[in-house]
């Protein structure tokens, strides 16, 4: 999530909501590549956006999520330098960077604070940021709740790894991309985006456990299609509103005596809830049944059992609506038109909230028709433009073409 929500904007190319598809965004970069820095790269790398099924605002409690990384995706195409500089040109924001990355100072907002905090990030961690030049480009919608600014942190540490040959430690890296929102941008995001999206596996979910970081790929089940829909509604500078919830959690944690309310079960929760606040109540019931539900879907998703993890997103939805209190209007009328429709097991909000995207279920024969009409009817109860789209599940960040790739 970023403070702005500038990472991986588009400005030109493919219209909004359809991807460029990967071919489409390799194409490009490469051949910017050759246009600006003459030759072809030595590596190309990629980064997903994600979505998240399940488990929402429950990362930086020390609890469970349940996302995708999805193939909507950050490239960059580079070659590393003799100098120690890099110099990287953003296609979508029509920009390029140049910096030292050992003397990186924070200059502003904007996609390159994401590429500075890496460099930040690396040094810091004792480990080697070495120069390269490149071209980056993305078709993840920025703002959307898609982690679009995650995808450019990992791509950039992807890309930093190739040019300096460090050995790629998925866990490790999704720790440096979180430091970078942390410490760097300065919202107090959890570890789900950057775990996923640096080690997200084709054609399942991950249940993580925020706290172990143990990870365990569910099969996404099949004949099911996961459609994003996107409202079209941003909110700009959730971070203070998305601080206020992590703070609010950290109370409730501490009335309940323990280190995070992922050590609160729905039995305790009940027992012991009596002192709180009507506000930090609403919050804590929402992230200990979130838990639960996500636990839930996991095992849903093991038995291929559809109709129930679809169910569990309802709940989740609900539950983010009335006792997280952040959703928003449009994406309160967008999930009740979808589960209104033929096929459509669940549907609910999906990332930090505010605005943004909501995640449907669906089956996948009735899914074409699912995305016309959930767009149709939205479109004439809001008079928004809604964006649907079904999306698959994807591999994490990965390098796709370079010396022993
Ligand atoms: C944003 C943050 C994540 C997580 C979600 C809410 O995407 O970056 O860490 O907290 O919101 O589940």
């Amino acid at each position: 999530m970023s403070r702005s929500g500038r990472a991986g904007e588009r400005r030109s190319g493919t219209p909004p909501g359809r991807g460029a598809g990967a071919a489409g965004v390799r194409e490009r970069v490469e051949r910017e590549f050759a246009e600006r820095f003459g030759g072809a790269p030595t590596f190309v790398v990629r980064a997903p956006g994600r979505v998240n099924l399940i488990g929402e605002h429950t990362d930086y409690n020390d609890g469970f999520v349940l996302p995708i990384a999805i193939d909507r995706e950050v490239r960059i195409a580079l070659r590393p330098r003799g100098d120690g500089r890099v110099v990287l040109r953003s296609l979508d924001y029509d920009e390029t960077l140049v910096l030292e990355p050992a003397a990186v100072r924070r200059t502003g907002a904007g996609w390159g604070e994401y590429v500075k905090g890496v460099a930040w990030a690396l040094r810091e961690a004792g480990l080697t940021a070495a120069g390269w030049e490149g071209v980056m480009a993305g078709d993840v919608p920025r703002g959307a709740g898609l982690s679009s600014s995650a995808a450019v942190e990992l791509a950039a540490l992807r890309a930093f790894a190739a040019a300096g040959g460090l050995p790629w430690r998925p866990l490790e890296m999704a720790r440096l991309g979180q430091r970078v929102e942390n410490a760097w941008i300065g919202v107090a995001s959890g570890i789900m985006d950057q775990t996923v999206i640096a080690a997200g596996r084709a054609g399942h979910a991950l249940l993580i456990d925020c706290r172990s970081l143990a990870i365990e790929p569910a099969p996404l089940p099949d004949g099911a299609a996961v459609v994003v829909l996107d409202t079209g509604t941003r909110r700009g500078l959730v971070g203070s509103a998305y601080n206020d919830r992590r703070r609010q959690c950290e109370a409730a944690a501490r009335h309940f005596g323990v280190a995070a309310l992922r050590d609160v079960a729905l039995d305790g929760f009940r027992e012991r809830a009596a002192g709180l606040d009507p506000v930090t109540h609403r919050r804590a019931r929402h992230v200990v049944t979130e838990n639960d539900r996500t636990l839930r879907a996991a095992d849903a998703m093991r038995r291929g059992d559809v109709a129930g993890l679809g169910r569990l997103m309802d709940a989740s939805h609900a539950s983010l609506r009335d006792d997280f209190q952040v959703t928003n209007a449009a994406l309160d009328a967008i999930v009740e038109i979808a589960r209104a429709q033929p096929g459509c097991h669940g549907a609910r909000m999906t990332g930090a909230g505010f605005g943004g995207c909501a995640v449907a279920l669906v089956d996948a024969d009735a899914a074409a028709a699912f995305v016309a009409e959930v767009g149709r009817r939205y479109a004439a109860l809001t008079g928004l433009r809604a964006e649907c789209y079904v999306c698959q599940a994807a591999d994490g960040a990965s390098v796709e073409k370079g010396p022993g790739a």
